[in-house]
């Protein structure tokens, strides 16, 4: 009788730790990312209109995210192909479906130097327009924009990437630049902040975390306080890989930045198992795309890494977005090597999460 007992809570202890192990490998289904991240920061997810339609992902996306991006319907191309022509319908969608959802919309992006319209830098006779009309018509373009999704936009990326790629040099050689100077990113943050007061505008730029890019946009975002240009946040977009960033750069730039009072949101994070490549190319010969167990280790491993310093620093960072949903979709399947698969992002092709998914939540 005695030895029978003993067995059965044996038995039963047994089965509850062996359940409760199981369970701590797995995640807690009941929750997403922004549930375990809801005394941080909001967690957010670049979309498209399709990706909303698409029953499965819309359902992750309402169970994991409280912020979403759209991923191109805002960029000045897609939205205003035409002077006096605005496509509204796929930037109408995805705010909509934010409202319905009670998620927050990030804007992205009033001013950029690709995905820009061809009408914009050119007059009816075929010339390049002088600053006075491309000044005119960004801010036209601004105030139809923001102002159209006042209040339901609470933050905007409002000059993406101006700094130049040559880190010989300060800003890029843009059609913006070229025909504006600087004038443009100071006039840009100017006309965002008249046309939605309460918006947070943000600076937004890649490879923020290498220090000589680093020191090249902290002169500029000094230039914009000095010059008291409305712009409260930096944008890190965190295109990121295997090996880069160190937590050490990351560390530096998150202290930098911070240290001219603004916030810094991740606006674009996804980790490349490649590394980082700028230029366009073919595949080599025999260049694998597999996913190997070593690359999922390692991803996990930068992911809990960069995830551990965003806690750290919940004080300045006040959002964290990823640049697509799952590895069933990422802009790095073709880029920038054409037919090249990636596997950036905490979800797998099956939208089912990852290794890093539970590195990401373990804390
Ligand atoms: C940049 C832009 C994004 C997007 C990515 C690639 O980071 O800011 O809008 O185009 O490139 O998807």
């Amino acid at each position: 009788m005695f030895k029978k007992s003993v067995y059965a809570i044996g038995a039963v202890l047994f089965t509850i730790i062996s359940n409760s192990s199981a369970k701590a490998q797995q995640t807690d289904q009941s929750k997403g990312l922004k549930d375990y991240y809801s005394t941080y920061f909001p967690v957010g997810v670049a979309v498209s209109p399709r990706s909303l339609k698409d029953s499965k992902q819309a359902a992750l996306i309402i169970s994991q995210f409280n912020s979403i991006t759209p991923e191109n319907a805002m960029k000045m191309g897609p939205i205003h192909p035409a002077e006096n022509r605005y496509n509204w319908r796929d930037a109408d969608a995805i705010v909509a479906f934010a409202q319905a959802n009670g998620i927050k919309v990030r804007g992205h992006n009033l001013c950029w130097h690709e995905q820009t319209p061809s009408w914009l830098f050119m007059g009816e006779d075929g010339k390049q327009v002088s600053k006075e009309v491309l000044l005119q018509r960004l801010k036209t373009h601004i105030d139809t924009v923001v102002g159209r999704y006042k209040g339901k936009i609470y933050a905007w990326d409002v000059v993406n990437e101006a700094i130049d790629d040559d880190s010989t040099k300060f800003l890029r050689n843009s059609l913006w630049y070229k025909i504006c100077g600087e004038d443009f990113i100071f006039k840009a943050f100017e006309y965002a902040h008249a046309a939605d007061p309460n918006a947070v505008l943000f600076y937004n730029d890649y490879n923020t975390e290498r220090p000589e890019k680093r020191e090249r946009i902290y002169k500029l975002l000094k230039r914009l306080i000095n010059a008291k240009i409305p712009v409260q946040g930096v944008g890190l977009q965190a295109h990121w890989s295997l090996s880069e960033p160190s937590e050490k750069d990351l560390e530096a730039t998150i202290k930098k930045f911070a240290s001219l009072g603004l916030k810094i949101q991740i606006t674009e994070l996804d980790m490349s198992v490649y590394p980082w490549e700028k230029n366009r190319r073919d595949k080599l010969p025999g260049e694998s795309d597999a996913f190997s167990a070593e690359k999922e280790q390692q991803q996990a491993k930068q992911y809990a890494m960069v995830f551990k310093v965003f806690r750290k620093h919940k004080d300045v960072i006040t959002g964290v977005t990823f640049w697509n949903i799952a590895d069933n979709y990422s802009w790095l399947d073709n880029y920038p090597v054409k037919g090249r698969k990636n596997y950036p992002l905490l979800f797998d092709q099956n939208l089912q999460p990852k290794k890093a998914y539970r590195e990401v939540v373990k804390f």
